[in-house]
C-alpha cells in the first residue's frame, strides 16, 4: 500500500489484466507500463506465489504473467494492485498460442516456467509445455542473451527439459542466481514439505537460432 493513501483507495486502480482483443494482431505490450524497462514473462504463474514477490523486488523490471485460469489470475490481479504494482501485467490464454502468435519478437529478458503441469503418463507427455516446440517459441520471443529459467518436481520431466535444451547449440546451460532461488512457488512448497526436492534448469539464449541448430545436426 503507498503510504498515506486510505487503505480502500487500491480498488480504483485499474486492473492488471490486459483484454486480448484480437487473435491474430500482436499485442500492444510496450504500452501496458509507465516505464520502457527490461522485461520478463512468467508462464502459468498460477495465482502469482513467485511473480508476485519478484516483480515486488524488481521494480525497475517489467512483468506479465500468463495463466489459463480466471481465479487464479484475478487473486494476483487483486494483491499486486493493493501492493501498488505498476510493473505487472496479466493476461489469460493458452501460453503456446501467446508466444507464437501475439507477444512481439525479440522482445523479453527472461522466461519463467515454474511446476508446469507434468503429465506423468508416457501417452499424456506430448502435453507438456517444455519441450522442442517451446525452445522454438521461446528463441522468437526472447532476446539475445535471455534466459529461461525451469523448475520442476518430477524427474522425468527434468530430464526431458535437459534434454531438449542439450541437444541445440543455441542455449547455454547456465546456473540460478541465488536471487531466484530465494523466492520458493506454492507448489514447490507443497512438493519441499513432503521432501520432494526442486529440480532447476537454466539456459542462456546465446544467439543462433532453432533453424541453424536443425542444420548443425541434421535434423
Ligand atoms: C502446477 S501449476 C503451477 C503454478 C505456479 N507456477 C507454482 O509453481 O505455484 C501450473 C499452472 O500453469 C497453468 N497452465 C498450464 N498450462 C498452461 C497453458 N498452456 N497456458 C497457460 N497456463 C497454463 C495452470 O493453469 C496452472 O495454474
Amino acid at each position: 500500500m503507498v503510504s498515506g493513501e486510505n487503505p480502500e483507495r487500491w480498488r480504483d486502480r485499474p486492473s492488471l489484466l490486459r483484454p486480448v482483443e484480437s487473435l491474430v494482431e500482436e499485442l500492444p505490450v510496450r504500452d501496458w507500463y509507465p516505464i520502457q524497462q527490461p522485461l520478463e514473462l512468467e508462464i502459468g504463474c498460477g495465482d502469482g506465489s513467485f511473480l508476485f514477490h519478484h516483480a515486488a523486488k524488481h521494480r525497475a523490471r517489467n512483468f506479465l504473467g500468463i495463466e489459463r485460469l480466471k481465479g487464479r489470475l484475478s487473486k494476483l490481479d487483486r494483491v499486486a494492485r493493493r501492493e501498488g504494482l505498476t510493473n505487472l501485467a496479466l493476461v489469460r490464454l493458452e501460453a503456446r498460442y501467446l508466444m507464437r502468435y501475439l507477444l512481439p519478437e525479440k522482445s523479453f529478458s527472461a522466461i519463467h516456467v515454474y511446476f508446469p503441469d507434468p503429465w506423468p503418463k508416457k501417452k499424456h507427455r506430448k502435453n507438456r509445455i517444455v519441450n522442442e516446440e517451446f525452445t522454438e517459441l521461446a528463441s522468437r520471443i526472447l532476446k539475445e542473451g535471455g534466459c529461461v529459467h525451469l523448475r520442476t518436481d518430477d524427474e522425468n520431466y527434468h530430464e526431458q527439459m535437459l534434454e531438449v535444451f542439450a541437444s541445440l547449440a543455441s542455449w547455454t546451460a547456465i546456473e540460478i542466481s541465488d536471487d531466484l532461488k530465494a523466492i520458493r512457488t506454492d507448489f514447490e512448497r507443497e512438493f519441499n514439505s513432503k521432501d520432494i526436492p526442486t529440480r532447476y534448469a537454466n539456459y542462456e539464449l546465446t544467439g543462433r537460432s532453432n533453424v541453424d541448430d536443425r542444420a548443425a545436426t541434421g535434423a
